[in-house]
């Protein structure tokens, strides 16, 4: 349960930080500590988490309480809301009592120093059960970003461990409501328990999708917004699987911002996302009263992820036209003089057995046969060895401190997989299925079997993981790095 003091915590939290209200009309009174914007230690101005297994009721939990993991008591996904040019700081104690379950925490797209980065062994010894480590950068970008832990990601995800950072100061007209909307769905049996997060035999395919659909923990949530009104909503696929394709029914609305990334507004028609991909959708709310749908149109059938109802007030009379976020000074890649580097993106031989066993042997659990799940994904052919980082092998390129290159990446299987660069940002260029408005991305998705060209200048120095964002593709190969010196 959520008790009373943690509530009053993140409530205070919530406006005090920030002062965007947020009103949710159908979630009980408990939702506010579920999703808050949490503050620093007032007097040390640093952030503290304490990861540990808490009791949780979500809203999408129909009742049940499960063991989430979460970074504070009192509240799932957190928000940090910092302003542009702000250090953080934060401490983070791992309270979890599974002997070997480490963590360390990656700031996903934030272009922070290496040592900062947050991947055990790679960047920094894990942070043990008992121990304690520390963060400290000022994101040198403004945008909608997220963190994660990355060790045992798949569990650690399927638990709900991730927040939200939210760099602010990137608007030239400022907004009406600034919303954050994280989708994760939930893996539960009909009795509300949490399934396996992981099985063979689909971490050979397309991943293992939840069967309980939620944004902030809630199905469906209902937002009230003001009427006619600019509403930026920061949407988030923190999913560890689910590949979404994002569309806004009842309201206009365009996009600002591709993975925190200010670019010249996209009219939304829709925008296919895999995991850890984000958009800043600025939408103009309908008159009061009426409503207007988030919807995912990937599944067979179009869902409604979240509904945002106007209330009486109504905010503007001009017409719509979404004004574009502030660009941050990156250095464009020289593409004429870049380097070329191909990156393909398979299954191993094991893996391509694995998915024609699934499909031979139905419901019957591929884990009962006692495999290794470590191999079946590879870039270049290198599969990462290692499910815990410990054993990183050679870098799959080197790259030298501030040159362009264009990496050719070549998905050869018949999955879609998002792919992202640690520590920099990829120019997204030229596909051979697509075309794609300019606009920078930490985290591109591959199409099956598309080629995809991407620009990146390598100006940050150290080794950066280079992976496939379905975390049981990352955790089963599809996961290297490239070292910039
Ligand atoms: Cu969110 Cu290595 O990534
Ligand atoms: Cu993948």
């Amino acid at each position: 349960m959520i008790n009373r003091r943690a509530m009053l915590f993140s409530t205070a939290a919530l406006v005090g930080a920030t002062g965007t209200r947020w009103a949710l009309a159908n979630a009980p009174p408990s939702f506010d500590a579920a999703t808050a914007v949490i503050a620093p230690d007032a007097s040390s101005g640093q952030y503290t988490f304490e990861i540990a297994e808490r009791m949780t009721s979500l809203p999408c939990f129909g009742g049940q309480s499960l063991p989430l993991w979460t970074f504070a008591p009192g509240q799932a996904f957190p928000i940090v809301r910092l302003k542009h040019g702000q250090p953080f700081k934060a401490a983070v104690r791992n309270a979890l009592t599974r002997p070997g379950e480490d963590v360390t925490i990656h700031w996903h797209g934030l272009r922070i120093p290496n040592r900062e980065d947050g991947v055990p062994y790679l960047t920094q010894a894990p942070i043990k059960p008992g121990e304690v480590g520390a963060y400290s950068f000022t994101p040198p970008e403004t945008g909608t970003f997220f963190f994660h832990t990355h060790c045992n990601s798949v569990e650690h995800f399927g638990r709900g461990l991730f927040g939200a950072m939210i760099v602010e100061g990137d608007e030239t007209e400022p907004s009406d409501t600034d919303l954050v909307l994280m989708m994760k769905d939930w893996r539960l049996d009909p009795n509300n328990q949490f399934l396996s997060f992981t099985s063979l035999e689909a971490a050979a395919k397309a991943g293992s999708y939840g069967t309980v659909r939620a944004i902030n923990g809630v199905t469906k949530p209902v937002y009230q917004v003001p009427g006619s009104a600019n509403v930026r909503v920061r949407f988030l696929n923190v999913d560890p699987s689910r590949i979404s394709e994002i569309g806004i029914e009842g309201a206009d609305a365009a996009i600002i911002a591709v993975d925190g990334n200010g670019c010249d507004p996209i009219p939304l028609g829709t925008w296919r996302m895999g995991p850890a991909s984000r958009i800043d959708i600025l939408m103009r709310s309908p008159k009061s009263g009426s409503t207007a749908r988030l919807m995912d149109y990937f599944s067979p059938e179009p869902i409604v992820l979240a509904e945002f109802t106007s209330n009486e007030t109504s905010m503007r009379e001009d017409a719509f036209t979404p004004a574009p976020l502030m660009r941050m000074p990156y250095k464009i890649a020289d593409r004429s003089n870049a380097e070329r580097i191909p990156f393909a993106f398979s299954s191993t031989a094991t893996g391509q057995a694995m998915a024609d066993l699934g499909a031979l042997m139905g419901n019957i659990p591929i884990g009962k046969l006692c495999l290794s799940k470590k191999s079946l994904w590879a870039i270049n052919k290198q599969s990462w060895a290692s499910t815990d980082h410990s054993d990183s092998g050679p870098a799959l390129a080197a790259l030298q401190l501030g040159k362009s290159y264009i990496f050719e990446l070549h998905n050869q299987t018949p999955h879609s997989h998002p792919i992202h660069i640690h520590g920099h940002t990829f120019e997204v260029m030229g596909s051979s299925l697509r075309t794609a408005p300019p606009h920078r991305a930490d985290t591109v998705l591959l199409r099956p079997k598309e080629r995809l060209e991407v620009a990146i200048v390598a100006d940050n120095p150290g080794n950066w993981m280079f992976h496939c964002h379905i975390l049981e593709h990352q955790e089963s190969g599809m996961m290297g790095y490239v070292s910039v010196s």
